[in-house]
């Protein structure tokens, strides 16, 4: 039966550990220069119906370097649920691919997809969730750290897709996570009651003692109607200087960019 990665929760702590091991082994054989090419004859398509930079470098330039082939198709080349439904597309693109990574507006979009496609599709970023960003983060983190398990994170702003994942990542992984954000703005409650994550309004307690401060931009793709709303309501939720001198002495910082710098992050 085919697998797709449409949230965190579709994987265990145990895959996650697998698919470290295999990162750390693909890393550090490109590190030495050699060409490891697992995905010969293997296809990715892209499809996204908004913007992006590091999701869309990384999807192409890795499928290529593991010797696979990847077609980018934009908003303009498709018209996903506009120029053709959502069903056609995913039941078409099964017949030319190996697998789907798609970036939608709506999570639904994306479930419609994935539900249509014979292939595993995997989410590129929705509204409810960015799973591919926060797993390449909780590597990043393990790399820095050596472990996951008893860490505190505190993320800092919109209770957004990229906040609702670390929540589920860091339920998964062990790790204790606090979201300091503005009524109004909190992440679902739903996800919140299952995960057991600690939400409070104030930046500054959710830092104390961490060891990881994460933060996003306060107007996500899509948002930018709400711009002027939303940059009021968030006003005092800026990581900068004062707050990361709340957190441990040795704690990093963390943005999943873009960053919408002088707003949700200082450049010092
Ligand atoms: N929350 C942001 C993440 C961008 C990678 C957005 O959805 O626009």
């Amino acid at each position: 039966m085919k697998k797709n990665f449409l949230t965190l929760s579709d994987l265990s702590g145990d895959e996650i550990e697998e698919i470290f091991e295999l990162s750390r082994e693909i890393k550090e054989r490109s590190l030495k220069g050699g060409s490891f090419h697992p995905l010969l004859g293997k296809s990715l398509a892209l499809l996204f119906e908004k913007p992006s930079l590091r999701t869309r470098v990384v999807c192409e330039l890795g499928m290529r370097q593991l010797g696979g082939e990847v077609v980018y198709l934009g908003p303009q080349e498709v018209g996903l649920g506009q120029r053709e439904s959502v069903e056609d597309c995913g039941r078409v693109l099964s017949g030319y691919f190996n697998g789907i990574v798609t970036r939608t507006y709506s999570h639904n979009t994306l479930l419609r997809l994935a539900n249509s496609a014979s292939v595993p599709v995997i989410n590129g970023l929705s509204d409810l969730y960015h799973p591919c960003q926060v797993l390449s983060d909780l590597f990043t983190i393990k790399e820095k750290f050596g472990r996951l398990e008893g860490l505190k994170l505190a993320f800092i702003g919109d209770g957004n897709n990229v906040c609702h994942s670390l929540i589920i990542g860091s339920s998964i992984m062990g790790m204790e996570i606090r979201v300091a954000a503005p009524k109004g703005y909190w992440p679902k409650q739903d996800i919140i009651k299952e995960k057991g994550a600690i939400i409070t309004p104030s930046p500054e307690k959710a830092v104390k003692g961490v060891d990881i401060i994460y933060t996003d931009t306060w107007i996500s793709m899509g948002q930018e109607k709400e711009a002027g709303k939303r940059r009021k309501a968030f006003r005092s939720y800026q990581v900068n200087t004062k707050i990361l001198n709340l957190a441990k002495r040795e704690a990093v910082v963390m943005h999943c960019l873009p960053a919408r710098r002088g707003e949700e992050i200082t450049d010092d």
